[in-house]
């Protein structure tokens, strides 16, 4: 039988057994995958493994924080957090197609990545020694999805899936790479990582930057970081954080409507709650959720989010509908 104190056992000292006296890397992404397999990999060869964080400037209101503070102190990990928002506004910049916008964010993912990596290694050759191993946050079904090959994976290019670079001369390190998503955050529970680590719900690699409708902009993103995270705080101070799988907030930024607010006419964006129950996200229903908490989230981002004048509820199941809507 196993438990998860056994299973941390055992992954460090596979760890230690593989990278040896080597350097190890880990990208964050502020998901929960990459912080279990970044801590447990900490607990195995403490500061051989440096963390990168690349921040594209796509992510929600205080998750870079989350990362840079909670998650630092919580495992003591050393970390090199590059701040790429400028550069990635500007790739965007004009893309308003789902496929292009996913795509550059990815292809400028790897560069920026690949670049802090190659820094990373000249910093360590420098000082004499090697980093050979890269870590990655790679759970069973990501295996199993991956080579199984079915349709699904292909429907939208999920940018942190075959998005390695081709020559890359570094040795995997995966060390959850048989277990289930509920045994790795009991990992991370274990390896002390903070609740809000720990029970987060999943939020896609490209972030933000496919949840703006039309063109992403600094301004509809500000917007869209606003709405969130009052839909986030309703639904957990409702105490529903456990009951959905997750809600993206979707931002309309290519349509307007017309509204009254305060005094006036507004012409402004609509946002959109796609709150959905799942297992495993493949499939997916939509959350029925109190009317009051829908209450409350819609008067609070028609009161707090300047150019924000509706907010309207997606009630469509996967399939037909994905989850995310881009
Ligand atoms: P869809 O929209 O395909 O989403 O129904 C299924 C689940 O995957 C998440 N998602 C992503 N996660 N990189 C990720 O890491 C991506 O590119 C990506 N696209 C979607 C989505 O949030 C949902 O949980």
């Amino acid at each position: 039988t196993w438990t998860t104190e056994s299973i941390v056992d055992e992954q460090v000292a596979a760890v230690r057994r593989q990278v040896g006296s080597k350097r190890a890397i880990c990208g964050l992404s502020g998901g929960v995958d990459s912080a279990v397999a970044a801590a447990l990999v900490h607990k195995a060869i403490g500061t051989q493994l440096t963390c990168v964080y690349v921040d594209h400037g796509l992510m929600r209101k205080g998750e870079t924080e989350q990362v840079e503070k909670d998650f630092v102190a919580a495992t003591g990990v050393q970390l090199k957090v590059v701040d790429a928002s400028e550069r990635f506004l500007s790739a965007l910049a004009g893309a308003s197609d789902p496929e292009q916008k996913r795509k550059i964010i990815g292809r400028e993912f790897i560069r920026v990545f690949e670049q802090a990596q190659a820094e990373l290694v000249a910093e360590a050759g420098a000082a004499g020694e090697d980093v050979a191993f890269l870590v990655q946050g790679t759970l069973y079904p990501d295996v199993v999805e991956s080579g199984g090959g079915t349709g699904a994976a292909n429907i939208k290019s999920h940018h942190n899936v075959g998005g390695l670079p081709e020559d890359l001369e570094f040795q995997l390190v995966e060390p959850l790479r048989q277990l289930f998503k509920d045994e790795v955050r009991m990992v991370g529970q274990e390896l002390g990582l903070p609740e809000e680590i720990v029970q987060r719900q999943p939020f896609p690699g490209p972030g933000l930057g496919i949840r703006i409708i039309g063109e992403v902009t600094r301004e509809r993103l500000d917007l869209l970081r606003e709405a969130d995270v009052i839909a986030r705080e309703e639904l957990t101070a409702a105490g529903l954080d456990r009951e959905i799988w997750q809600c993206p907030v979707v931002l309309l930024g290519d349509v307007r409507s017309v509204g009254v607010q305060g005094d006036g006419r507004t012409y402004g964006h609509p946002v959109v709650l796609r709150p959905v129950s799942s297992e495993d996200a493949m499939t997916a229903d939509w959350s029925r959720l109190p009317y009051d908490v829908l209450a409350r989230i819609s008067t609070r981002i028609t009161n707090e989010v300047p150019g924000v004048n509706r907010v309207a509820l997606d009630i469509t199941s996967k399939p037909p509908g994905t989850i995310e809507w881009e």
